[in-house]
C-alpha cells in the first residue's frame, strides 16, 4: 500500500505559536514523503530508507529513532498480534532538518501506509494526533503546526491546542522558497528562545503579541486576495524574527537578494537560523527572484503556487 504526504512552508507566526500565538502555513506538494508497505517474505519489519542511508530491521534500530519510535507506536495502538511480517520502503524529496516539514510528512505517510496495509483504518485527526506524539518525542515542545498541515494538506490557520482552520485562499498567489543549504535542528532554536523568554517574559510576550497581530492580518489578507499587504507582514515578520536571535547572516542575505530582485516581501521560514526562506512575488517575477537567490547562495529553490 502507498501512502504520501507533502512538505510545507510557514507563512507567518513560527516560534510565538509555540507560546499560543497564531501561525499560517502551506503545503508544497513539489516536495513529498512517499511510502510504501508491502507483506515481507521473511520475519521481521524490514525498513529501506535510501535518502537517509537506512536498511535495517526494526528491532535493530534504537528505540527513540524517529521511523522506528513511529513504527513501534502504530504496533501498540493497533495491537496487531502477532506482529506482521513487512517491507517498509520510505522515500522523500524533502530537505531534512530545514523547515520544510520532513519529519512530519515522513511519519504522516508512514502511518497511513502502515494503516491501510494493516487494515487499521484511522481518521485524519488521529494521524494528526499521532504525528503530534512522534514531533513531541523528537522536537521538544512542537507547537503542532507542522504535523497539522501535512496531514491536512491544506492551508492552515492554526492555534495551538485549538480545532484546525483552513484558510480560503481568495486569490492564488505565488512564493519562491530558497534554501540556504544549511540543516538547523528546530529543537536548538526553539530551546535558545525558550531560554531568552524565561530570562525576559514581558519583552518577549510584547514579541509575540506583535507576530500575532502580523498573522492576523496576513489571514485576512488572504482571505480577501490582497498580496500586496501580504508582502509588507511578511517583511515585518522578518525583522521580528531577527530580533528573537533566529534568523542568520546566510537568511539575511536570501531575503535581501529577494527584495531587491523585486520580491513583495520575504521572510525566514520554520525554525531559522538556517534552512529555508520564503518570498512573495508576481507571478512573472518568480523566475528572476528564483535566479537572484541562487545568485546569493541558495542551494535550492522552489516556485509554488498557494491557491
Ligand atoms: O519545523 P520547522 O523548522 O518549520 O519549525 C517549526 C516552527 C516553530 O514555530 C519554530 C516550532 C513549532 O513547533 O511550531
Amino acid at each position: 500500500m502507498k501512502a504520501s504526504a507533502p512538505g510545507k512552508i510557514i507563512l507567518f507566526g513560527e516560534h510565538a505559536v509555540v507560546y499560543g500565538r497564531p501561525a499560517l502555513a502551506v503545503p508544497v506538494t513539489q516536495i513529498h514523503a512517499d511510502v510504501e508497505v508491502l507483506d515481507a517474505p521473511r520475519s521481521g519489519i524490514w525498513i529501506d530508507a535510501p535518502d537517509i542511508n537506512l536498511h535495517a530491521e526494526l528491532n535493530t534500530l534504537p528505540s527513540d529513532h524517529p521511523i522506528a519510535s513511529a513504527i513501534h507506536n502504530f504496533l501498540f495502538i493497533s495491537r496487531l498480534s502477532p506482529f506482521p511480517n513487512l517491507d517498509i520502503k520510505i522515500a522523500s524529496s524533502i530537505p531534512v532538518a530545514s523547515g520544510l516539514g520532513s519529519g512530519a510528512a515522513v511519519t504522516v505517510a508512514l502511518v497511513r501506509g502502515l494503516s491501510s496495509h494493516l487494515k487499521f483504518p484511522m481518521s485524519d485527526e488521529e494521524v494528526n494526533s499521532f504525528a503530534y506524539e512522534i514531533e513531541k518525542l523528537h522536537h521538544g515542545t512542537p507547537s503542532g503546526i507542522d504535523n497539522t498541515v501535512v496531514t491536512y494538506a491544506k492551508p492552515v490557520y492554526f492555534v495551538k491546542g485549538q480545532p484546525i482552520e483552513i484558510l480560503r485562499v481568495a486569490k492564488p498567489f505565488t512564493i519562491v522558497i530558497g534554501d540556504t543549504g544549511i540543516s538547523a535542528p528546530t529543537k536548538k532554536s526553539v530551546g535558545d528562545v525558550r531560554k531568552l523568554w524565561e530570562a525576559d517574559k514581558a519583552k518577549w510576550e510584547v514579541m509575540f503579541d506583535q507576530v500575532a497581530d502580523i498573522a492576523k492580518k496576513a489571514r485576512a489578507a488572504i482571505e480577501s486576495g490582497t498580496s500586496m499587504d501580504l508582502g509588507k507582514l511578511m517583511n515585518q515578520n522578518h525583522a521580528l524574527l531577527q530580533e528573537m536571535t533566529v534568523s542568520s547572516t546566510r537568511l539575511d542575505r536570501l531575503v535581501s537578494a529577494a527584495r531587491n530582485a523585486g520580491a513583495l516581501g520575504a521572510k525566514l521560514s520554520g525554525g531559522g537560523r538556517g534552512g529555508n526562506m520564503i518570498a512573495l512575488v508576481e507571478r512573472d517575477q518568480a523566475e528572476d527572484v528564483a535566479r537572484a537567490l541562487k545568485e546569493a547562495g541558495a542551494k535550492n529553490t522552489i516556485i509554488t503556487v498557494i491557491a
